[in-house]
C-alpha cells in the first residue's frame, strides 16, 4: 500500500505516484514532526537537522532549550503555548485559564478506505481506491486527544488531511483555534499564488514572491467569498505551466477560512489551512469532539498544469457525488438576465418555446416567482408561488415546459429572510441578529439562524413543499449576502463563538436532506455569482454559478482562475445579452458561445429578442456541446495562452483521457494589424498519434502540433474566436 510505518525509524511514509510525504515521531517524548514533502524519494528517514541548522533534534526537548526545539521543529499539527511562536493549528483555553498545549504520539492505524467526516463535505473513496493513516496524539495534562488523518488516493498526487479533536479529560476545554493542516518546510525561493477577487471578478490569479512575515487569504464573511478563495500554493519562482515544483492547498469548506504562508526568522516556511480563528471559539465538554474540515494537499513537480489535473481528477472522481457525477449536464435557458423580476407565465413560455425549438434542454425560472417579489426588497422566506404572475402555480408552468420537451428548474434562496416577509413577522428570532443592535441589512435581507434545528426544519419543510409541488429537475440554490451580527437567540452566551461553523453545518445538513429526498435533482450552488465557489459546495452540487459577470471577455480570466483548481464541469457558463449587463461590452454571439462551451453550458437572455442569425447559431452551439462537451467534462484541461497575462489573446484546450480527441479554443481579444500570425502550442497530445485539424484539415503527429505549434487563423476585428478540433486519425 502507499502508506507504511517504519517501526525502527519511527517514520510514516506516504507515497503517491510522483510525491513522498514523511512524518516522524521525534524525541523521547514523541512529538509528531514533519520530515519531508516533495518529489518522490525512496528513503524513509529524511535528514531532520536540515530544518534545525544545529545538532540532533532528539536532544532538545529533554535538555536545556525546549523553546528552541519547539520554535524550529517542523510540526504536523503545531500547538500554541509551549515555544512554537508561528501560527498554530491548535490553540486552547483550559478550565483553569491555562493556554499551553503540547501533543505527543499515542497510537496509529493504517487501513484501506477513508472515514466520513461527521456533517462535513469531504473526499471519499473505497478500500480499493485509497488508504488512510490515523495518528492519535495526546496532551495528558489537558486530557485532550487529536487524531490526525491522512488519505492517499491511488494514482493521484494528492493527500487529504483532517483532524478530530476530543476532550477525554474531566474539565471543559475551549478551542480558540482549530485549523486543519500545517506544512512546514525550508524556503526555496518560492512565489505564493492565491485567488482574489470581488463580485463579478472572482478568482483572479495573484502570484508574487514570498517575503518575510505572513501572507495569505482568508474570509470572515461567513461564506468562502468572492474576495478570496480557500486556495493557496507555493511554487518555485521559476515554475511555469509545465515545469517546476508546486505545493498547493485547498480547503474543503464554504465558510470562514484562513490559509496562510509564513516565512520565519530562520527562513522556514509554514503553510496552514483551516477555519478562521476570528469569531471562532468552540467549547468541548468532557466527552465531546470537534471535527476540523478537510484540506487537500497537492504536489506537482511538473508545474501548474499537473496541479490542476490532480485537483480536477480528485474532485471529479472522489468529491462530486450524485446522479450527475458522471453525466453530461443539460444545456439550459435561465430567465434572470432576460426578464429580471418582470415576467409572467406567457412571457416565460415564449422564451421557453424559442429555446425548445432550438434544442435547449432545461428551462430555469430564477428569482421573483414567490410572495410579492417584484424587486429584491421583500418576500424571502415566503416560498409560496405568486399566482398573479404565475396563474396555476409552478405546476402549470412546469407542465407546460415539459410539454415542450424540456425539463424545469427553479431558483431559491433558502438561507435568507426579508424583514418584509410573513416569516420574519411571525418569527423575528429566526434571523441572526443582536437584540441590542439595529439589524445590518444587505440586499435588504437577513440571514436565517441555521444553527437551530427548528429553523432548519422550518426551512426544509418549505423546500420539500416547493419541490413536491411540481416536476422540478434542477435547483439553483442562492446565498446573497455575508453574515453579520452573528448572534443566535438560543445558543448560550459562551457558545456564540460556535455560530459561524454551526451555520455552515446547518447549510450542509439542509442540502444533504434535500438530495436524500430528491436524489435525481441537479443542484447548482450560487452566491451572488461565485461567492461560494469551493470544494465544500461541490460535494453537494456538481456545478456552481461561476460569476454574475457574463461578459465573454471578462469570463476568460474568471474561468481561467476558477479552472486553476476546480473542474470545468463545475463551472456554470451562459451566453448572455449584449451589450453586456455587467460592463456594456459588445461581443459576437459566436464568441459568447465559445467561452461558455467549456463549462456547464446555457443561455441567459431573452431568446425572443435575438436576431435571426443569432437564433440560427444556437443549434450549432448545442451540437458542439453535445459532441465535445465530454472532452471538457472528463478530459485534461490546458491553459495555452492567457489574455490576463498577454493582454491580447487567449487559448485553452481540453484533451480526452484516451487522447483520441482534443478541442482548442482561441479568442483574439484585441486584433493587431501587421503582426506575424499568432502561434499557439497545443499540449497533452500523444506524440506518435496523427491528429487532423478541423480548421485546416492538416494532419500532423501530436509531437508535430505540440512542438511545431499551430498557426491561428487570421481574423479581422476584436473579440473573435475559433473552435478547433484535433481528431486522432490513422494515416
Ligand atoms: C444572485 C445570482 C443571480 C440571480 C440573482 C437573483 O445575484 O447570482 O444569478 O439568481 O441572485 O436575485
Amino acid at each position: 500500500m502507499c502508506i507504511v510505518f517504519d517501526k525502527a525509524a519511527r517514520v510514516f511514509a506516504l507515497d503517491t505516484p510522483r510525491s513522498s510525504y514523511r512524518i516522524g515521531i521525534t524525541d523521547a517524548e514523541g512529538f509528531v514532526t514533519h520530515l519531508y514533502y516533495g518529489r518522490r524519494v525512496p528513503d524513509v528517514k529524511m535528514d531532520q537537522t536540515l530544518y534545525l541548522g544545529f545538532g540532533q533534534p532528539e536532544a532538545y526537548s529533554k535538555t536545556g532549550d525546549q523553546v528552541r526545539f519547539h520554535g524550529t521543529m517542523p510540526m504536523e499539527y503545531p500547538t500554541f503555548g509551549v515555544g512554537d511562536f508561528r501560527t498554530p493549528c491548535l490553540s486552547v483555553e483550559a478550565e483553569n485559564g491555562g493556554r499551553a498545549c503540547a501533543l505527543v504520539y499515542a497510537a496509529h492505524r493504517i487501513y484501506g478506505g477513508k472515514p466520513k467526516l461527521r456533517g462535513l463535505p469531504a473526499t471519499y473513496g473505497g478500500a480499493d481506491e485509497c488508504a488512510t493513516l490515523e495518528i492519535d496524539c495526546v496532551d495528558a495534562a489537558l486530557g485532550l486527544s487529536v487524531t490526525l488523518r491522512y488519505t492517499v488516493f491511488e494514482g493521484l498526487d494528492a493527500i487529504c488531511r483532517s483532524a478530530l479533536i476530543r476532550n477525554d479529560g474531566a474539565g471543559t476545554v475551549r478551542l480558540t483555534s482549530a485549523l486543519s493542516a500545517c506544512l512546514d518546510m525550508p524556503n526555496r525561493d518560492f512565489d505564493v499564488l492565491t485567488l482574489h477577487g470581488s463580485w463579478a471578478y472572482e478568482r483572479m490569479q495573484n502570484r508574487r514572491p514570498l517575503a518575510w512575515g505572513k501572507h495569505g487569504v482568508s474570509s470572515v464573511l461567513g461564506r468562502s467569498s468572492h474576495e478570496e478563495n480557500p486556495f493557496i500554493a507555493l511554487l518555485e519562482h521559476s515554475a511555469t505551466q509545465t515545469q517546476g515544483q508546486v505545493y498547493a492547498m485547498n480547503f474543503v469548506y464554504s465558510g470562514n477560512f484562513l490559509m496562510e504562508a509564513e516565512m520565519t526568522q530562520q527562513e522556514q516556511l509554514r503553510l496552514v489551512a483551516g477555519i478562521h480563528p476570528e469569531g471562532f471559539r468552540w467549547t468541548l465538554a468532557p466527552g465531546e469532539a470537534f471535527e476540523a474540515p478537510e484540506t487537500v494537499l497537492v504536489y506537482s513537480d511538473q508545474g501548474l498544469s499537473h496541479m490542476t489535473h490532480t485537483f480536477h481528477d480528485l474532485y471529479r472522481q472522489h468529491l462530486i457525488r450524485g446522479a450527475f457525477k458522471d453525466r453530461p449536464r443539460p444545456s439550459l435557458i435561465n430567465n434572470w438576465e432576460g426578464t429580471y423580476f418582470d415576467f409572467d407565465t406567457e412571457k416565460l413560455l415564449s422564451i421557453a418555446r424559442t429555446a425548445a425549438k432550438a434544442g435547449v434542454e432545461l428551462f430555469v425560472l430564477d428569482d421573483g416567482w414567490f410572495g410579492r417579489r417584484n424587486d429584491d426588497v421583500c418576500s424571502l422566506g415566503d416560498w409560496v408561488v405568486n399566482e398573479q404572475k404565475l396563474p396555476g402555480g409552478l405546476k402549470y408552468l412546469s407542465d407546460e415546459i415539459h410539454k415542450l420537451g424540456m425539463q424545469f428548474g427553479l431558483w431559491f434562496e433558502p438561507e435568507m429572510v426579508s424583514p418584509d416577509s410573513d416569516l420574519f413577522r411571525a418569527h423575528p428570532d429566526y434571523a441572526l441578529q443582536n437584540p441590542d443592535r439595529a439589524p445590518t441589512l444587505a440586499r435588504t435581507q437577513l440571514v436565517l439562524d441555521l444553527s437551530r434545528q427548528e429553523v432548519r426544519d422550518y426551512v426544509y419543510k418549505q423546500i420539500y413543499a416547493v419541490l413536491s409541488s411540481a416536476r422540478i429537475e434542477y435547483v439553483k440554490w442562492d446565498m446573497n449576502r455575508p453574515l453579520t451580527n452573528v448572534q443566535s437567540a438560543t445558543l448560550p452566551a459562551d457558545r456564540q463563538g460556535e455560530l459561524y461553523h454551526r451555520y455552515m453545518l446547518g447549510v450542509y445538513e439542509l442540502q444533504e436532506r434535500m438530495l436524500t429526498d430528491f436524489p435525481h435533482l441537479l443542484l447548482e450552488n450560487c452566491s451572488s455569482g461565485g461567492g461560494r465557489f469551493d470544494p465544500g459546495m461541490l460535494y453537494y452540487g456538481p456545478q456552481i454559478w461561476t460569476s454574475d459577470n457574463t461578459d465573454a471577455i471578462d469570463r476568460l480570466r474568471i474561468q481561467e482562475g476558477t479552472a486553476l483548481v476546480y473542474p470545468l464541469s463545475s463551472m456554470g457558463a451562459h451566453v448572455a445579452a449584449c451589450p453586456s449587463h455587467t460592463n456594456s461590452r459588445l461581443t459576437p454571439f459566436e464568441t459568447r458561445g465559445l467561452v461558455s462551451l467549456v463549462g456547464c453550458f446555457g443561455y441567459e437572455l431573452d431568446l425572443t429578442k435575438l436576431t435571426r442569425e443569432e437564433l440560427h447559431m444556437i443549434p450549432e452551439q448545442l451540437r458542439l456541446y453535445h459532441t465535445y462537451g465530454d472532452v471538457f467534462r472528463t478530459g485534461d484541461y490546458y491553459r495555452l495562452a492567457s489574455f490576463a497575462e498577454n493582454g491580447e489573446y487567449d487559448a485553452l484546450m481540453a484533451v480526452a483521457k484516451d487522447k483520441r480527441e482534443a478541442v482548442l479554443i482561441y479568442v483574439q481579444v484585441l486584433s493587431r494589424e501587421r503582426r506575424a500570425v499568432q502561434v499557439v502550442y497545443p499540449q497533452g497530445l500523444e506524440e506518435g498519434t496523427l491528429y487532423r485539424s478541423s480548421e485546416t484539415g492538416q494532419l500532423l503527429s501530436g509531437a508535430g502540433w505540440m512542438y511545431g505549434g499551430m498557426a491561428m487563423p487570421r481574423m479581422k476585428g476584436d473579440f473573435l474566436g475559433k473552435w478547433i478540433v484535433l481528431e486522432a486519425t490513422e494515416a
